[in-house]
């Protein structure tokens, strides 16, 4: 199977793209592999025909609008995300109806529909940067609202608006301080995403985005970590950095990141499916958005 697909990749000029998330052997037959933000910016960069990404739909999506006349395929057409699901293009007019003075930051976590209404998009890799390089006060932020209180704690002298209140990835609000109590007792640092809820990222040492953690686990040190994200963060880490200590939540699994087999990329690289359609006129809104971040950097 893998030489198979190897043989498809280099037949078709193809580049498959893998998210932090995905299954270890998916990710050893990607050509990139890296969170949100290096995904963005890898595809922009990129030359080949045929984009295969195997993540979420939202990363799809954002492959192809950076790349609209390039064909970009997923290899499972419903591995979705639940949290993207939370922000609806309405509640983005409603808000600005109420914050006319307000700029809207979406996370890239999001549909190519609220993509397009925002003023700029974020990752967690860059959040902070995006919002304090906007000259409103008030940022209107959606939709992971743990995400926001993150921001909301790095710069406190902005208003930030969490849209809607109760957005969240229920893989990350699965830690709990029962696990940082547990972490603590064997000892080691905590490594939490911002996605983990507030209480979470007050006990933690470090705060990151999955890149992030790659950047920081690179810079060395003996002390195990405790990885809190989603569980195959932890394997990715042990691959780059062999003999040190990477602890995982095993009950932390993002169900949609899993949907994607060999079987199913082998598939995907021979029949190029299932192809990513988006309106013209979303795309082109979404892609200043998207740009407008990757300007700002990581
Ligand atoms: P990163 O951008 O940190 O990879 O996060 C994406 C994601 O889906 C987190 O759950
Ligand atoms: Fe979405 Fe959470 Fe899965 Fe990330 S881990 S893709 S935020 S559901």
């Amino acid at each position: 199977m893998e030489k198979e697909i190897r043989a498809l990749k280099a037949g078709k000029n193809a580049v498959v793209m893998a998210h932090n998330y995905q299954p270890m052997e998916i990710q050893g037959l990607a050509d990139v592999v890296g969170d949100s933000l290096e995904l963005a910016v890898k595809a922009k960069e990129t030359a080949a025909d045929l984009i295969v990404v195997c993540g979420v739909r939202f990363m799809a999506e954002t492959a192809k609008i950076l790349n609209p006349d390039r064909k970009v395929v997923i290899p499972v057409e419903d591995a979705g995300c639940p949290l993207a699901d939370f922000l609806t293009p309405e509640m983005i007019r409603e808000a600005r109806r109420q914050h006319p003075e307000a700029a809207v930051v979406v996370y890239v976590n999001s549909t190519a529909e609220s993509k397009a209404l925002a003023d700029i998009t974020c990752t967690s890799a860059n959040a902070v940067r995006v919002v304090r390089s906007l000259p409103n006060d008030t940022i209107l932020f959606g939709p992971d609202a743990n995400l926001a209180a993150y921001v909301q704690r790095e710069l406190p002298e902005k208003t930030i608006v969490p849209l809607p209140p109760g957005g969240h990835c229920y893989v990350h609000t699965g830690f709990t301080l029962a696990d940082v109590e547990a972490a603590r007792k064997k000892g080691g640092r905590i490594v939490c995403h911002p996605e983990c809820p507030p209480e979470i990222q007050e006990q933690a040492d470090r705060i990151a985005s999955t890149g992030g953690m790659v950047r920081d686990a690179a810079a060395g040190g003996n002390e195990p970590w405790w990885v809190f994200t989603e569980r195959e963060m932890a394997s990715r880490l042990r691959v780059l950095y062999p003999g040190r200590v990477f602890y995982e939540k095993p009950e932390a699994v993002c169900a949609d990141m899993k949907k994607i087999s060999l079987e199913d990329l082998r598939r995907a690289l021979e029949s190029e499916e299932h192809e990513v359609v988006l309106p013209g006129e979303v795309m082109d809104r979404a892609r200043r958005a998207i740009e407008r971040m990757i300007a700002v950097g990581a």
